[in-house]
């Protein structure tokens, strides 16, 4: 999605700007501009192909300058042309590049027409340019800072003016801004990881905040006008670019990163603790009588199977939301619920409203499980849990699914014991096979094979069913999920036991079926629902664990997964869907890392 680049130096700053959207670009987006102070004006390239374009276009032009701004844009309003792509000016004296949506922007629009201001582009983003240009008096960090008291929605912008030609001006409300500190030179971005090699010491802006930088300084205001001192944090872990080794594409090196992943995010600890959580888990944990899970996506479909993980194991109430469901819903608070927020990016401008909405509830303790330490989620909880899967670059979340699953299963047994539901030999088992898992996997993922045998099939279909049953009806969601994202085949996954009361309707030769079938409670069911399938001459594509005694029939494809892994199964039995995509979408020829329309870390409503 949008990302964002700003640097004030003294040397030519422009390569620094192009490999910070190098970064960024594994997020995805379909425009991207660089914008510099060059001989008193500002001077810009823009491009609606990839940032290695932009990269070529600023070396023919020589675009050069030692003050600037870059972005990537995801379109939100306008479409993806030359004309919508930041930077954006105002009056040839003014650039800004902006992340977010004004919300109030067609109100703005008209009363700067009123006053003279010419609209080039479709974006909101120039109604913020054009404000501020009209609030400017020879100070820029008071122009933004009046302008975005005039501001409705989310945004994090960065803006230079021609008459201040060291000193970029950057605001956050609702999206991330982080200011990259350097030895005279100082730096903007939406995450810090586009600054890496640049620097490693960092501000986090918080909401509301305008900054200024130049040369020397960085000055920052709050939401209410007042200078504000916000610590400066050292973050080495944003080494160099990851690389693909031997893998084609990031979605499959990452799937099979995953023992390694799941290894490293379950604790060393060979006790469930609390205190994993955060040093106020124990007192926070005692204090709660239920969950709220609020999540997006494919973190969504981790709390629903944690669901069942937490009102098994742990006995305790739990309710799952989808995040832009949830924030805008009467819904009734109870502060004695832990709020829990899952999410890959820690960033997901759904999940972090959603939060926001949770606490002015009054809902008193809040937990993140989130694979990355410094993003806003982990830094608006009381508790986190991290999940070491790594950068995920594919759009597709693979390793940050079973390690979410991971982390859930540890929040189940730790809420479990500390509510007397699971005896000492119990934990001992349950950490017994956390820590087997790694091996389980690699069983797993050596089914690859067979997997890509069928996806050849798969490749030639427009549409799939996927079924699961109980725990691992979220499975089947997930692999709904994943087949649609990055094949573009419509999937549609439902718990089996639902096939008959519509989707069977939808069953003929020409559809594949999918189900995951662990040798658990619900299998004799399954079986029944398997047959339904098979009655009316549909295909079947089992992921049958064995010892379900499923075997190859006509109409029934099975690949045998290991024996069952008891409440761990889910955790195993998605690998399979997401190799079944990720070769699916292979054979038919799709950006499987960057599938159409998706953003990596989706930072707007
Ligand atoms: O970063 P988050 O986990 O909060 O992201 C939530 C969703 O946008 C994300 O899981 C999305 O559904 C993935 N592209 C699914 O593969």
């Amino acid at each position: 999605m949008c990302g964002i680049v700003g640097a004030v130096a003294q040397r030519n700053i422009v390569s620094v700007l192009i490999e910070g959207l190098r970064r960024l670009e594994y997020r995805g987006y379909d425009s991207c501009g660089v914008a510099v102070l060059a001989g008193g004006e500002p001077k810009r390239a823009r491009s609606v192909a990839r940032v290695a374009d932009l990269d070529e276009q600023v070396r023919e032009t020589r675009l050069e300058g030692v003050t600037g701004i870059a972005h990537t844009r995801w379109a939100t309003h306008g479409a993806p042309v030359t004309d919508n792509a930041h930077p954006i000016f105002s009056r040839n004296e003014l650039a800004i590049v902006h992340n977010g949506i004004i919300e109030n922007y067609e109100t703005l629009r008209d009363m700067l027409r009123g006053k003279g201001y010419e609209f080039i582009s479709q974006t909101d983003t120039e109604v913020i340019a054009h404000l501020i240009q009209s609030l400017y008096s020879g100070d820029l960090f008071a122009a933004v800072r009046e302008a975005t008291g005039h501001l409705h929605g989310a945004y994090a912008i960065a803006v230079l003016h021609k008459s201040q030609p060291d000193t970029v001006v950057g605001a956050r409300q609702g999206s991330p801004l982080v200011v990259g500190l350097g030895e005279g030179e100082n730096f903007l971005a939406s995450d810090a990881l586009a600054l890496a090699g640049s620097t490693d010491r960092f501000m986090f802006l918080e909401e509301g905040d305008v900054c200024e930088l130049t040369l020397e300084k960085v000055r920052v205001f709050d939401r209410d006008g007042k200078p504000a001192a916000r610590d400066v944090r050292q973050v080495a872990a944003y080494g160099g670019a990851v690389e693909l080794g031997p893998y084609r594409h990031f979605m499959q090196k990452e799937i099979f990163e995953q023992p390694r992943a799941i290894s490293d995010t379950i604790p060393q600890s060979d006790v469930f603790d609390a205190s994993l959580f955060g040093e106020t888990a124990p007192k926070a944990f005692a204090e709660i009588d239920s969950l709220l899970i609020l999540a997006c996506g494919t973190s969504y479909y981790s709390g629903l199977t944690a669901k069942y993980w937490l009102e098994s194991i742990a006995k305790i109430p739990t309710q799952v939301e989808i995040a832009s469901e949830y924030r805008y819903r009467d819904s009734v608070p109870n502060p004695k619920s832990l709020v829990v927020v899952i999410s890959q990016s820690g960033e997901t401008a759904d999940t972090i409203a959603a939060l926001k909405h949770a606490q002015s509830l009054g809902h008193k303790h809040t937990l993140s499980v989130c694979n990355v330490a410094t993003s806003a989620m982990v830094r608006m909880t009381e508790l986190s849990f991290l999940t070491h899967a790594g950068r995920e670059i594919g759009v597709a979340s693979t390793k940050a699914f079973t390690t979410q699953l991971v982390a859930l299963f540890v929040l189940a047994a730790t809420l479990g014991k500390m509510r007397g539901n699971i005896s000492a030999k119990q934990e001992a088992d349950y950490i017994r096979q956390l820590r087997h898992l790694p091996a389980a996997l690699n069983s797993v993922l050596a089914l690859e094979p067979q997997i890509i045998a069928w996806s050849e099939e798969f490749s030639r279909k427009e549409n799939a069913l996927f079924l699961g049953r109980g725990l691992h009806y979220p499975i089947a969601l997930e692999g709904a999920l994943k087949l649609k994202e990055i094949s573009y085949i419509h999937a549609e996954a439902y718990p089996a036991g639902e096939l008959k009361h519509g989707p069977l309707a939808l069953v003929t030769e020409a559809m594949p079926v999918v189900t995951v079938a662990p040798n658990d409670a619900l299998l004799e069911k399954l079986k029944s629902n398997i047959q339904e399938v098979r009655a009316r001459g549909g295909q079947l594509y089992v992921f049958a664990d064995a010892d379900t005694k499923i075997v190859n029939d006509e109409g029934l494809h099975v690949i045998r997964m290991p024996e069952h892994y008891g409440l761990l199964s889910p955790i195993l039995h998605v690998v399979p869907l997401q190799l079944l995509a990720y070769h699916t979408a292979c054979s038919r020829g799709t950006d499987v890392d960057k599938p159409r329309n998706l953003a990596k870390s989706v930072t707007v409503e």
